[in-house]
């Protein structure tokens, strides 16, 4: 699939200082790339090292799932960039085997619920007070739509966390929204990164057929996409940003559906 291009304002972002978690794959990459190209002066983080060419001004090595590595992150931006204007918690993703509810142990359960709802939780309680303080700020919390549509043979624990994180992010909104905090959460259905590439090569090898064939199987397993295709990291990359930019002004408390219309109700 060709990368989607958008015409971007250089200045669009400038002055704003933004953190997007797990932001050197996927989408996560994909912001960093569209928050950078706007002018933003954009820090990321990630497990692994960042190739260099990814253009962050900071690059915070930590694991945002454990306490400590949220606790680093936050430490590193306010100390070098004096707090955030955007936040986006990109991180997320499920490493749970197949085999239904009773493959998933108590460490897989902790696992998923650290990586898809603590490591926002405290990431904002140590970031946002400083948003209040100043009366401004904007804050994405990246679910999915299996809150909605979970697959139980796999991703139950995922999805049972991504519902939590949506429902956090609205009470969340309730809370911040009087103090001058914007938070809003956007829900992708499948999204074809490199990862999911690797997957569609993988299912194919493993089944001894093409890869088209490997990609109908999971359109199928997700009861289908009318768009016919998943989206690209670079259009949910542009619906954050036009999410975090002062054009969603009014935009507070939503989320915001990205599936090429996999959910099959309103
Ligand atoms: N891909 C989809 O089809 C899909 C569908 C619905 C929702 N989503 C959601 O969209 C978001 C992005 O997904 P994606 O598929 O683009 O992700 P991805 O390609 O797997 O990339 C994940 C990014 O997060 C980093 N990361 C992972 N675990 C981390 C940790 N514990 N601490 C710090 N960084 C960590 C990774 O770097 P390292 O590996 O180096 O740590 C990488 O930069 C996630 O919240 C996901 O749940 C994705």
């Amino acid at each position: 699939m060709t990368p989607a291009t958008f015409f971007t304002d250089p200045t669009e972002f400038e002055g704003r200082r933004i953190l997007v978690t797990g932001g050197t794959k996927g989408a996560g990459e994909a912001m960093v790339r569209r928050f950078a190209a706007g002018g933003a002066s954009v820090a990321t983080t990630a497990r692994l090292p960042r190739s260099q060419e990814l253009p962050c001004e900071i690059f915070i090595q930590a694991d945002v799932a454990t306490p400590a590595g949220a606790e680093k992150v936050a430490k590193e931006v306010l100390g070098r960039l004096g707090g955030v204007d955007i936040l986006v918690h990109n991180v997320g993703g499920s490493a749970t085997p197949g085999g239904g509810f009773a493959a998933i142990t108590e460490e897989l359960w902790q696992q998923e619920l650290n990586l898809n709802l603590l490591a926002a939780v405290r990431l904002d309680r140590a970031l946002l007070p400083q948003m209040i303080d100043r009366g401004s700020g904007v804050v994405i919390h990246v679910s999915s739509i299996q809150r909605q549509l979970p697959l139980p043979d796999s991703t139950t624990a995922y999805a049972a966390a991504k519902a939590a994180l949506t429902t956090y992010s609205k009470s969340l909104s309730k809370e911040l929204g009087p103090k001058g905090v914007r938070v809003v959460s956007v829900a992708p259905g499948w999204i074809y990164t490199t990862a999911a590439d690797a997957m569609v090569k993988r299912i194919a090898a493993h089944g001894g057929f093409d890869e088209e064939t490997a990609r109908q199987q999971i359109l199928a397993a997700l009861g289908g996409i009318p768009l016919g295709r998943p989206a690209q990291p670079e259009e949910v990359a542009e619906l954050v940003a036009f999410l975090a930019s002062p054009r969603a002004a009014s935009i507070h408390g939503a989320e915001y559906v990205i599936d090429g219309g996999t959910i099959p109700t309103t």
